[in-house]
């Protein structure tokens, strides 16, 4: 074990704040490598904080960090693509170790990042990008089977969101700044709830287990805004419930990669998942099935994750990172195939739900279930309509969809949750 690291921090925001916390709680000891706070770059010096920390330590110029000859570990926390991407190959280049959380950054130039740090020989920590299920994967990593199928629950704050939407009725908007409140929610909350924070941890974990980072925009990313408490109200009557889903599939050279809101067995596996937690599941090509699950946001659990970083450096791991084996197409969204929740806002009379059935029948589309609600007599005549599919292609779906919201008796466009079996 290193007796000593030497370190600077750039970022003093949530997670650097409990990165300092928790070295100064111990001492600034891991096990028995003393961690010798060197410098801490921030945007303001004179900014009031909850940690106290001798002036002479802080300053704005992430220079300071990557000139100084004595820091031989450099943790990013400050987030974002620019100047975060400049300064961590910076570093690398100055053959510093680098730790990082910036999974935004990592989804966009893991590659790059990885190549720099393998050339210096030096250790390139990214639990903190992905808590809950880095272990997981860490471990993948010497098993000779590649992943067949892995679903994950990967966002706390649209994990938060969704359970609190069910457990109290509450509306989308009152949970999501309750999560904001309570420190979940990334700078841009969008990026939780649009399914870009979900996609960045899956395509890292991606290029961790297979060498291969597919870019953001060849992926489906569907967040969770359109999820109405209607929804999440009918999938619990359907004996379902609605999280986030990460998926990704393998089969030869073919990859199958999406981020979407979907229907899970409620009784099972990532279904039970509640508030932050976050959780992951694994089959790999020889049928071996694993799953783990932990919190996935939050102060403490992210600087936790860094400091096991910092372990692994002093104990002088290094870093493995698989080179691309061999090359992967990506599935097109058309031709994937899974089951379907569809709510259609229909009108009650007569020949409606012949008129739908009919135009799915068209396109190949098997109905598994039918839900009719009775009509509010209050309010407008449409009343909603929840089929659940066999197995069908994306594409015939979606053509089928196009056909039903052009009937007259349809009064709002319909909604498509996809659904998907657990592998627990
Ligand atoms: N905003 C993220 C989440 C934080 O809600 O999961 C952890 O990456």
């Amino acid at each position: 074990m290193k007796k000593k690291l030497h370190l600077g921090i750039l970022g003093l925001g949530t997670v650097g704040t409990g990165v300092v916390e928790l070295l100064l709680k111990r001492k600034q000891m891991l096990g028995d490598c003393r961690v010798i706070l060197e410098r801490i770059a921030v945007r303001q010096k004179r900014k009031k904080r909850s940690v106290s920390l001798p002036a002479n330590l802080l300053t704005t110029n992430p220079e300071d960090i990557l000139e100084d000859p004595k820091i031989d570990t450099v943790i990013e926390v400050i987030g974002g693509v620019s100047p975060a991407r400049e300064i961590i190959l910076e570093a690398l280049r100055r053959r510093k170790n680098v730790v990082t959380a910036n999974k935004a950054l990592l989804a966009r130039a893991g590659s790059e990042i990885f190549k720099e740090a393998m050339e210096n020989d030096c250790y390139l920590g990214v639990r903190a990008s992905n808590i809950a299920s880095y272990r997981l994967i860490e471990s993948l990593s010497f098993s000779p089977s590649r992943i067949s199928k892995l679903i994950g629950v990967f966002n706390g704050t649209c994990n938060y969101i969704l359970t609190e939407m069910e457990r109290k009725g509450e509306d989308f908007s009152t949970v999501l700044k309750k999560a904001q409140e309570m420190g979940y929610t990334e700078k841009d909350p969008s990026d939780d709830i649009d399914g870009y924070d979900t996609a960045h941890k899956l395509i890292v974990l991606l290029g961790l287990s297979l060498g291969y980072f597919p870019t953001l925009d060849s992926i489906l990313i569907e967040g969770i805004r359109r999820v109405s408490s209607q929804d999440v109200i009918f999938a619990k009557e359907l004996g379902y419930r609605i999280k986030l889903l990460a998926i990704a599939k393998t089969q030869t050279n073919n990859l199958e990669v999406r981020v979407h809101p979907a229907l899970l067995h409620r009784d099972k596996g990532l279904a039970r998942l509640e508030g932050i937690e976050n959780g992951i599941e694994l089959r790999d090509e020889v049928g071996l099935e694993i799953g783990m699950q932990a919190p996935g946001a939050g102060k403490y659990p992210t600087a936790t994750a860094i400091l096991e970083d910092l372990i692994c450096i002093a104990r002088g791991r290094k870093l493995t990172f698989p080179p691309e084996k061999r090359k992967l197409s990506l599935r097109p969204m058309g031709k994937i195939k899974t089951q379907y929740y569809l709510r259609f806002s229909a009108l009650d009379e007569a020949g409606v739900l012949a008129k739908i059935s009919g135009i799915l029948g068209q396109h190949g589309i098997s109905i598994k279930s039918v839900l009719q609600k009775g009509r509010d007599e209050r309010k407008a005549k449409s009343v909603p309509v929840i089929m659940l599919t066999h197995e069908a292609k994306e594409e015939d779906l979606q053509k089928a969809l196009k056909n039903i919201d052009n009937l007259p008796v349809v009064k709002e466009k319909s909604v498509l949750i996809r659904v998907e079996e657990g592998i627990f």
